[in-house]
């Protein structure tokens, strides 16, 4: 496994692009199963969880082909409805297939994604909705099959506004027969995302963004093409990284909108934060002041960035809070931060932080994605040189990463680990 060297304290300064969303992009590629012939995705990020998800639509028989940040999806030579157990452990985001393929192919197999890093990841809401639609699930052996001769649009009320079950359930529903309606859906801007890919494609669906959305099936969808969103997680990364390096970054390619909570959070910590188009320039002021977090579904503030504000209030002035309310086991970037100079208390779902001046360069180990990229930020802002181990799970989300970093002036280099 690849391990990045990081000399800290480089200021750094520029301009950054962000790539396309990987968590929308996902279900994206999913949702191409429903539709006949090719379907073109366009700003699709070159990361590892998109390669295993273009492995899982190949083992099922699709044609991919990926170049540029293009992606072409010939989804008429789906032969298989069983996706190679591997390939599943891979990536739990495979588990999107589910909807789609029960609605375009009638039945499906797929190993149970397991719990992982952060949780256990229940998907009793996926299970729900779908046998709502009239699915018929068996779960055995660690398999999960999903079947249906015709799907019927029914009322679904989701008792946690679950991402991966919202999108599962928009897919299942737009072939299904007659309206489907999804309360407490989840509002995140991926699901808007697929809404509008879904629509070019033919379906009738509306209100993603809003808690209820409303899916009156058609009998068809056609191929199309569509512009991923920009990845408001990968943008939210290099603000936080401005503040932490006291440094001055515009980032390119963002919605502010969709980071308008980090965008208050930083103002609130005294960052500039100024708004110019679908850019947004992050300049560091002083200090950062301490706050507390609490992290919530959309437009609350995003899970999937709290490792890196934690990581960035471990050098704030004064004590913060940092509250993590959808994964139960997501502080496992605290150890490590501990062991850089970090001064933190955890209990059950919550974090203390007790501010320091610095952090220390030491060796650490990412456990998972945005574990990994809030240690990248601790190692760019700390004293002296970072070994960080397990860049491979720092791969599966950020795109161009070293390249990106390299240009706004940090220094680090990828130590190739031969097994
Ligand atoms: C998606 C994102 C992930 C992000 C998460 C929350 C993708 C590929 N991944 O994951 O990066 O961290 O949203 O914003 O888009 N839950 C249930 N039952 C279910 C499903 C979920 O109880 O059937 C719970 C989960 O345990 C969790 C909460 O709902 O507490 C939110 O999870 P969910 O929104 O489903 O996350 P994912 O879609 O897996």
């Amino acid at each position: 496994m690849d391990r990045y060297v990081i000399t800290g304290k480089q200021r750094l300064q520029g301009t950054v692009k962000t790539s396309g969303s990987k968590n929308a992009s996902l279900p994206l590629m999913a949702a191409t199963i429903l539709a006949e012939g090719k379907t073109v995705l366009t700003g699709v990020p070159n990361i590892t969880d998109i390669l295993n998800m273009i492995e899982v639509l190949r083992n099922l028989g699709c044609k991919v082909k990926f170049e540029n940040n293009e992606m072409t999806i010939d989804t008429s030579t789906l032969a298989k409805d069983t996706v190679d157990e591997e390939l599943m452990r891979k990536m739990r985001a495979s588990n999107l297939i589910l909807g789609p393929m029960v609605a375009k192919n009638g039945r499906v197999k797929i190993s149970r994604p397991g719990g992982c890093a952060i949780g256990t990841r229940p998907m009793d809401q996926h299970i729900k909705g779908l046998k709502l639609l009239g699915a018929t699930i068996k779960e055995k052996h660690g398999y999960l099959e999903a079947a249906a001769d015709k799907l019927r649009g029914a009322e679904i009320y989701f008792d946690v506004p679950s991402v991966g079950a919202t999108e599962n359930i928009m897919m299942a529903a737009v072939l299904a027969e007659g309206t489907t309606i999804i309360h407490n859906a989840a509002k995140e801007p991926e699901i808007v995302d697929l809404q509008n890919l879904l629509n070019k494609m033919g379906a009738k669906v509306r209100g993603a963004g809003t808690h209820v959305i409303y899916i009156e099936g058609v009998k068809s969808l056609h191929s199309t093409e569509h512009t991923v969103i920009p990845d408001r997680i990968e943008a939210g990364t290099h603000m936080i990284a401005a503040v932490m390096t006291e440094g001055d970054v515009v980032v390119e390619n963002v919605v502010p909108e969709h980071v308008s909570p980090l965008i208050a959070k930083l103002r609130q910590g005294g960052a500039d934060v100024r708004i110019d188009g679908d850019s947004v320039r992050v300049k560091h002021q002083g200090r950062f002041k301490s706050m507390d977090i609490k992290t919530l579904a959309y437009p609350g503030f995003p899970t999937d960035l709290q490792p890196q504000f934690l990581a960035l209030l471990t050098i704030a002035d004064g004590t913060s809070i940092v509250s993590e309310t959808i994964f139960e086991n997501r502080f496992q970037h605290v150890a490590e931060l501990v062991r850089m100079g970090a001064r933190i208390t955890v209990e059950g779902r919550t974090a203390i932080i007790y501010g320091v001046p610095n952090l220390e360069g030491t060796f650490v180990e990412a456990t998972d994605l945005r574990a990994g990229a809030a240690l990248f930020l601790a190692a760019l802002a700390a004293e002296e040189g970072t070994v960080l181990e397990r860049v491979d799970h720092i791969d599966r989300g950020y795109e161009n990463l070293e390249e990106k970093y390299r240009t706004l002036g940090a220094k680090l280099q990828r130590v190739v680990k031969r097994c």
